[in-house]
């Protein structure tokens, strides 16, 4: 009998404080007119001081471990995707798992692919469960990244925000997840990536560095490759797909990749409105929102996909 991994609940979290565009605005030279044309960003979460992304993580997990009606000692396996850990190490999933009072010893680990983490640790996930290694795994993306981004850089500080999603994913006999695809380049290593404490840094270097519109090229035309490989390798034309869950970058990005899939904007779920982009949390959270409101529902096919440093990017393709 064949063994698929199957979305048993969700969970979200995203903290109280919101900046506007006009909040950033107040402080570099941009304008809301220019952040809403160029990104579709009006607003972003911040975190508060005593948030992290391991607190953030505790939230949404327990959400999807509500959803799924299950116990925490019941998980056994816990990936975290973040590039805005707590601390190098231990990983946030160890944190996390401390938190969730997970005392089954199960393995706990973080993946980190920037924006594209939660798709390669949700990746990772069902390559456990297909295989017979785990039968219920936390997947979780979380992120502070309000403190990775320089706030004088109005290229950069415009578009990130703070928040977590999670899913559980359980073994059952019927799908489920039907394919990931994850993939990278080390090649583009220098047009988005954010320097580590362990090298020594110039003041102006310890944040975010981007070449945004040399990214926003590669990504427009790798994210429709990727959407073409995944119908291909599934044997499904573009109409059999009920929800497109996008990485949350930027709104272009977003609906070139909707045009590629000839698919109306009312099915593609969107968050960057009031979100930006919470790097490897967007994905999880979107698909979090559009579960709970109703509008994902049980046997439909849904699309979820991401593009970020590295390059790294990925798909995974679910029937929920
Ligand atoms: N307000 C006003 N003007 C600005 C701002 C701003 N916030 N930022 C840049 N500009 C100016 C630039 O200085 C430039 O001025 P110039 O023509 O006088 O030199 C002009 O606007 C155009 O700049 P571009 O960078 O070419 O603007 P673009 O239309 O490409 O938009 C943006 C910039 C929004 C960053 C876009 O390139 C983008 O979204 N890129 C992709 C980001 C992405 O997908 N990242 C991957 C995921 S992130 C991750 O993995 C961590």
């Amino acid at each position: 009998m064949s063994r698929f991994a199957r979305i048993a609940g969700t969970g979200g979290y995203l903290p109280d404080r919101v900046r506007t565009n006009d909040d950033i605005a107040a402080q570099v030279d941009t304008s809301d007119e220019w952040i809403v044309e160029r990104t579709g960003i009006r607003s972003r979460r911040i975190a508060g001081p005593d948030e992290s992304a391991s607190s953030m993580a505790e939230i949404a997990s327990r959400q999807a471990i509500e959803a799924a009606g299950i116990a925490p000692d019941d998980i056994d396996l816990i990936i975290v995707a973040t590039s805005s850990p707590d601390r190098v190490f231990p990983s946030t999933a160890c944190l996390l798992q401390q938190r969730l009072n997970v005392r089954n010893c199960c393995p706990a680990f973080d993946v980190q692919a920037a924006c594209s983490g939660f798709i390669f640790a949700f990746s990772i996930a069902d390559q456990y469960i297909r295989s017979g290694n785990a039968r219920r795994v936390l997947v979780v993306g979380s992120e502070l990244n309000s403190r990775l981004v320089d706030w004088t850089d109005r290229a950069t500080c415009i578009l990130f925000g703070d928040g977590a999603g999670a899913v559980l994913l359980e073994a059952s006999d019927e799908p489920g997840v039907l394919s990931t695809h994850i993939n990278s380049d080390g090649q583009y290593r220098d047009l988005l990536y954010l320097p580590n404490a362990s090298v020594s840094l110039d003041d102006e270097k310890r944040f975010i560095q981007m070449q945004g519109n040399e990214v926003f090229k590669v990504a427009v035309n790798t994210l429709g490759k990727i959407v073409d490989d995944t119908l291909a390798a599934n044997h499904l034309n573009q109409s059999e797909i009920d929800w497109l869950v996008p990485h949350q970058a930027n709104i272009r990005i977003i609906m070139a990749t909707a045009k590629k899939l000839k698919m109306p904007m009312e099915r593609v779920v969107c968050t960057i409105e009031t979100q930006g982009n919470t790097s490897s949390a967007s994905v999880p959270l979107a698909l979090n929102e559009a579960i709970r409101d109703g509008r994902i529902q049980r046997g439909q096919t849904v699309l979820m996909e991401a593009f970020g440093s590295g390059f790294a990017w990925g798909s995974a393709l679910i029937r929920y």
